[in-house]
């Protein structure tokens, strides 16, 4: 910019000198020809009023009068002198100032003698310059001599450069104010605004600002400003198109989608097809008089794996509890599932009321889930649960047969604790299917699960699989200890697998999930603002409070949701202020209710938020409220969205979906998650308020802090978790899985192991 500057001011001082000059030169060339022709013209007045008496005088042959007559106008101004000639051109007469100049007679004399006319000349005679006029000097029209007129012309040359003197000094004061003004010009009109521009153009080059970002007005530069901003658009453009390839080459790499999984599946598949196993069902139809309702149950494992059948079509087999069940379905007992999309195939199993008893009520769920959970619930074991146990496992074996009768090395998921005995009873009949299961609760120590009077066979039955996951390492690490204590069998620690019978079993880790879409918060449709939210749903639960905490559960003791309100309790006491402000909304989904356990659980439950209640209650305020039925998805998400906390205080829980749900419900990033140490979960959101749901006062404290948590804190972590849930979502879940069973060698016997293992120990 200096440079440029520089540049500018020396061409501007050469071109205005040279025009000023180039000016000058003819103004002075004017005044001196102006000068001259003033002289000639003075000059020519004197000669001709003195040429009539030279004329006489010199007819008079008088030179003395000649001498008197010439002297006479020897002081006029510039006039140096006059002097006489004859015909010869001979000096006759002059005066003396004259005579010391011109001592030889001029040419021009000489010339107007012989012309008879006048000659005006300029000469230089030593130092001097001289104009010098010469006439004719006649009688009766014959010349008889010349009279010379000299002036000095000195003076013109004074003049003249008097004159130069003065353009200097003028072309110097306009060069000097030229100049400031172009600086000032410059710096105004130009470098302020390329300043600006460069500024602008930095910003959005650095990506600081978009090209949305409106240029400053650049004053002068207006069009350019349409150019660069259509540059800046373009390059925009292209960052974005090149940021978004970026995102996506990154998404493929790491992101999981429900294309991507229906993409990945269908090419893993290899014209095989998926089948999902597991005993609740995703849709359950009741009938209720005439109308007919189609019910989604409070289970995470159906949370998780609709999603994933969706996304690739199968059949998805389970038992048809609901009351209308049989009406809906083909002579197959098949139907196309969801109701409303269609996307892949239910099949539904009948149980009889004395197999649901034993086998899922019974051995399910009041022997193998306290025995699994650590709750402090004592597992019932009994011979005839245990007997419905295996043949309703037989029974879902003979569908899982049916199913897959026409299917090549079908690929099939097994869910839960409710099936440990199918895979092996389904494998010895398919050796050609690839076989998983997925324990979505926890596994209890050696020890814990010694306590089962089958632990035999249910770990023969689960060996029948060829990969076993787990939502989280020590649960892996759990169930390799059993099988190492009990059965005879090779585990191998450093791929965490079991070989057993000739037949190898992979047990792995695989964190289930939810699905949270890539939508920004800006993005999302919303009915109103959060706290417009919290309003309508304390209203619509005739509650008046500002503060929200939310809890969603099956009415389960493995919930801790005694616990959670008892930390309720103890935060009202400790932080009176927060009394009459924050209430807490339990939503509880009764379950399994035909469980004596349950059922007083459920009352317990109902008695507790009664008494705390009826403690600290006033006016239209309630600490909490408890609403005791099964809420579906869409009812749920408001509550999430508006709640300024979610408690999880599972005694134990394989992972907890509620966790991650209340988190991909927060597109808004905020609320606070406050999360058992004994979840899954907690292993993953590590951003959450972890807290022991035994120790009343730290879950109470948990509440406090959360509730005083800081918008950008609650934000950063919100924003921490949700980026976890986005990368390890429910369809990685489903395609690590899926992957890791495609990938299992069918064949892999002991003997083709040690095979392989000398070939590569040779290197061949
Ligand atoms: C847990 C189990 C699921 C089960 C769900 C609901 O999440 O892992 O298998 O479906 O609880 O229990 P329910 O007995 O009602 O199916």
């Amino acid at each position: 910019m200096r440079l440029l500057s520089l540049r500018l001011i020396v061409s501007l001082i050469v071109g205005v000198t040279l025009v000023s000059f180039a000016f000058s030169y003819y103004q002075v060339l004017a005044e001196k020809h102006g000068l001259r022709h003033e002289l000639e013209r003075r000059s020519e007045l004197l000669g001709e009023s003195l040429s009539g008496n030279v004329e006489r005088s010199l007819e008079a042959d008088t030179n003395q009068g000649l001498t008197n007559l010439v002297q006479q106008f020897g002081n006029r101004e510039h006039l140096v002198g006059v002097a006489v000639y004859d015909q010869q051109g001979k000096l006759v007469a002059i005066t003396p100032e004259l005579a010391q100049i011109l001592t030889v007679t001029p040419a021009s004399i000489k010339q107007a003698i012989a012309q008879n006319q006048d000659e005006s000349a300029f000469v230089r005679t030593g130092k001097e310059q001289i104009h010098v006029l010469a006439l004719p000097l006649r009688h009766d029209g014959q010349v008889i001599g010349g009279l010379a007129v000299v002036h000095d012309v000195a003076y013109i040359r004074a003049q003249t450069l008097r004159t130069w003197r003065e353009t200097f000094f003028r072309v110097l004061a306009l060069v000097v104010l030229i100049v400031m003004i172009t600086l000032l010009i410059v710096r105004w009109s130009v470098a302020g605004p390329i300043a600006k521009a460069a500024q602008w153009i930095r910003a959005m080059h650095t990506g600081r600002i978009s090209s949305r970002h409106e240029m400053p007005d650049l004053d002068i530069f207006r069009p350019l400003v349409r150019e660069v901003t259509t540059i800046a658009e373009s390059l925009r453009r292209a960052r974005n198109a090149a940021e978004n390839e970026a995102r996506l080459r990154d998404a493929v790499a790491s992101r999981w989608t429900a294309e991507r999984l229906s993409v990945h599946v269908r090419t893993r598949l290899d014209g095989s097809r998926l089948f999902v196993v597991s005993n609740r069902q995703p849709y359950e139809h009741q009938r209720d008089g005439k109308t007919l309702k189609v019910a989604v149950p409070p289970s995470g494992l159906v949370t998780a794996l609709e999603p994933v059948l969706n996304a690739c079509d199968g059949t998805w087999i389970a038992h048809g509890n609901g009351n209308a069940d049989a009406e809906v379905v083909d002579s197959n007992d098949r139907l196309r599932v969801p109701p409303d999309d269609p996307h892949y195939t239910l099949r539904r199993v009948w149980l009889t009321k004395e197999e649901e008893e034993g086998y899922y009520y019974g051995f399910a769920n009041e022997g193998l889930w306290p025995l699994c959970h650590i709750a402090h619930a004592r597992p019932i074991f009994r011979a005839n649960d245990w007997k419905q146990y295996v043949e309703v496992n037989q029974k879902f074996m003979k569908a899982l047969l049916v199913e897959t009768a026409d299917t090549p090395e079908p690929v099939v998921l097994i869910q839960d604790y409710h099936f440990a005995l199918l895979p092996q009873l389904f494998k010895e009949k398919r050796p050609d299917a690839r076989v998983a299961i997925f324990w979505h609760i926890p596994w209890p120590n050696p020890e814990a699960f010694g306590i089962c009077p089958w632990q035999r066979q249910i770990l023969e039955g689960l060996l029948g699989a060829d990969l076993i996951g787990f939502h989280i390492q020590s649960h892996c690490n759990n169930f390799l200890e059993t099988v190492d204590r009990v059965l005879e069998s090779r585990v191998d620690w450093e791929h965490f697998s079991v070989v057993r019978h000739d037949h190898r079993t992979i047990v792995h880790p695989f964190p289930i999930s939810v699905d949270l879409p890539d939508i920004k918060p800006a993005e999302e449709p919303r009915s109103g603002t959060t706290y417009e939210e919290r309003v309508e749903l304390f209203r619509s639960a005739g509650v008046e409070a500002t503060r929200l905490g939310i809890g969603i559960d099956r009415v389960d003791y493995t919930k801790g949701i005694l616990e959670r309100f008892l930390a309720i309790e103890r935060f009202l006491e400790k932080y009176p202020v927060y009394q009459r402000q924050f209430t807490f909304v339990q939503i509880g989904a009764p379950s399994r209710t035909h469980i004596k356990r349950y059922h007083d659980l459920l009352a317990e439950v109902e008695a507790e938020a009664e008494r705390i209640n009826w403690r600290f209650q006033t006016g239209k305020w309630r600490p909490i409220v408890f609403l005791k039925r099964h809420h579906s998805h869409q009812e749920i998400v408001p509550f999430y969205r508006a709640a300024d906390l979610c408690l999880v205080t599972s005694l134990h829980d394989g992972m907890n979906l509620v966790a991650k749900e209340f988190l991909a419900a927060r597109r808004d990033e905020s609320g606070v998650l406050i999360l058992s140490q004994f979840t899954g979960a907690a292993r993953e959101l590590r951003d959450a308020l972890l807290v022991n749901p035994y120790d009343i006062d730290q879950t109470a404290e948990a509440i406090r802090i959360a509730l005083e948590m800081e918008p950008e804190e609650k934000q950063m972590r919100v924003q921490r978790m949700r980026r976890v849930i986005r990368e390890n979502n429910i369809y990685r879940w489903a395609g690590n899985l899926i992957t890791e069973l495609c990938d299992v060698r069918l064949d892999q016997t002991e003997e083709n192991e040690r095979l392989r293992a000398d070939v590569s120990a040779a290197g061949m």
